[in-house]
């Protein structure tokens, strides 16, 4: 098996995700980074890539050079990962989409809505595979709750309860140097969402991915609390999915004692489900009228569908880390599988790409338009 050839955009040093990346693409052992275009100035570009010990020859000082020289190499990376504020996503994307060069792109799809439908256009017409890191799919016992929801285990799903309540917006600390507060603040570069795009889009995500539910239509009240603060910094979201069920999505950056506290909880007629982030190696599940039974990662109760995704045995921690290289290996799995002549659709099993991205932008415009109309029910 060779390795697939990597390159990144974004994740210079002091950067936050795209050292994550790294990780994770390298956790199966199935990608080689071999080229970047690192940060948003040549020289911190090409000073990141030196810390990184990449060949300088492929240390380049903007993403476009990178799509060029690297699409016109024999031994070219296969597969570029987007790792820039969410301004950047779309022309990163469609510099590399357009050399038929696999994209690995972070959350939320793009700053703005005319941008996530170019990112549409952009994908249809390339035939490479293009794949956002919703990371929180990856995690073993969530890959279990989607499982055990879609073979009937709590009946027809009735409430969907999502919460993503973190605290380090809590001060200003985007007028204190913090970078990565400065650009999720600012409307520019972040797009219409503060919290509600930030993190908000990954609560959605996951109350679609693991109910199998779509949401048909939300009213959203949004805040922001931090002073100046131009994006919603906080939000409470009531949510109607098909078929009747009901939930609501609380995301909130100004939470004091909240660290990364994503929470998903589903009820159905016959059941329900609890899942926490902080906690995510368990899985707790009612069967209504029945005690409560925590199913472990790799240990009593586990399927097919948390262990084949699992790495070491129960009572030994994983996490973030974890999750994330499972999005990197079915990614790889995927893209060898377009490379050896299956059809983009085919191969894409559970990934998150195109879809769940616009899914994701959608969930942005409805809360913006419905909390600019006093927390109006909006259609998504
Ligand atoms: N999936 C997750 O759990 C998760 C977590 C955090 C962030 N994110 C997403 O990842 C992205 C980056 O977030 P972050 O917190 O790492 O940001 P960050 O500010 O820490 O890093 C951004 C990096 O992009 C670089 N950059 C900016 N413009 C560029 C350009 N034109 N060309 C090349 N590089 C450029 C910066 O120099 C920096 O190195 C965002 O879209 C964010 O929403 C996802």
């Amino acid at each position: 098996m060779t390795r697939i050839r990597l390159g990144m955009v974004g994740g210079g040093n002091d950067a936050f995700i795209g050292g994550v990346h790294r990780i994770a693409s390298r956790i199966d052992g199935h990608f080689d980074l071999v080229a970047g275009a690192l940060s948003s100035t040549p020289e911190k570009a090409r000073a990141s890539a030196e810390t990184l010990g990449l060949d300088p020859s492929r240390s380049y000082g903007s993403f476009e050079e990178m799509a060029e020289a690297e699409a016109a190499r024999e031994d070219g990376i296969e597969a570029v990962s987007i790792v820039t504020p969410n301004h950047v996503h779309f022309p990163a994307a469609q510099a590399f989409l357009s050399r038929g060069i696999h994209v690995i792109c972070d959350k939320p799809l793009t700053a703005t809505f005319e941008d996530a439908e170019a990112m549409e256009k952009a994908v249809a017409e390339s035939q490479a595979l293009f794949i956002l890191t919703h990371n929180y799919t990856g995690y073993p016992m969530i890959r279990q709750a989607r499982q055990m929801v879609a073979e009937g285990a709590l009946g027809k799903i009735r409430l969907v309860q999502a919460e993503y309540p973190q605290d380090w917006l809590t001060d200003a600390v985007e007028t204190e140097g913090v970078k990565q507060a400065e650009w999720r603040t600012d409307p520019e570069r972040s797009g219409a969402g503060g919290s509600i795009g930030d993190i908000g889009t990954h609560a959605y995500n996951l109350a679609c991915f693991v109910s199998g539910l779509t949401g048909e239509e939300l009213a959203a009240d949004l805040q922001s609390f931090g002073a100046g603060r131009k994006l919603d910094d906080n939000a409470h979201i009531l949510l109607r999915y098909e078929g009747g069920a009901r939930g609501m999505l609380w995301c909130s950056q100004v939470a004091p004692g909240n660290e990364n506290g994503l929470r998903l909880r589903i009820y159905g007629e016959k059941g329900g489900l609890e899942w926490a982030q902080e906690d995510p190696n368990y899985l707790w599940f009612t069967p209504h009228g029945e005690p409560t039974r925590r199913l472990t990662r790799n240990g009593p109760g586990a399927i097919e569908a948390s262990t084949s995704v699992s790495r070491i045995p129960a009572g030994h921690p994983e996490g973030y880390l974890e999750g994330f290289a499972t999005i990197y290996t079915e990614a790889a799995e995927a893209i060898r599988a377009v490379q050896g002549g299956q059809s983009r659709e085919a191969v894409m099993g559970v990934l998150p790409g195109i879809g769940a991205g616009l899914d994701g932008m959608a969930f942005i415009r409805a809360c913006v338009a419905s909390a600019g109309d006093n927390a109006a029910w909006t259609k998504l």
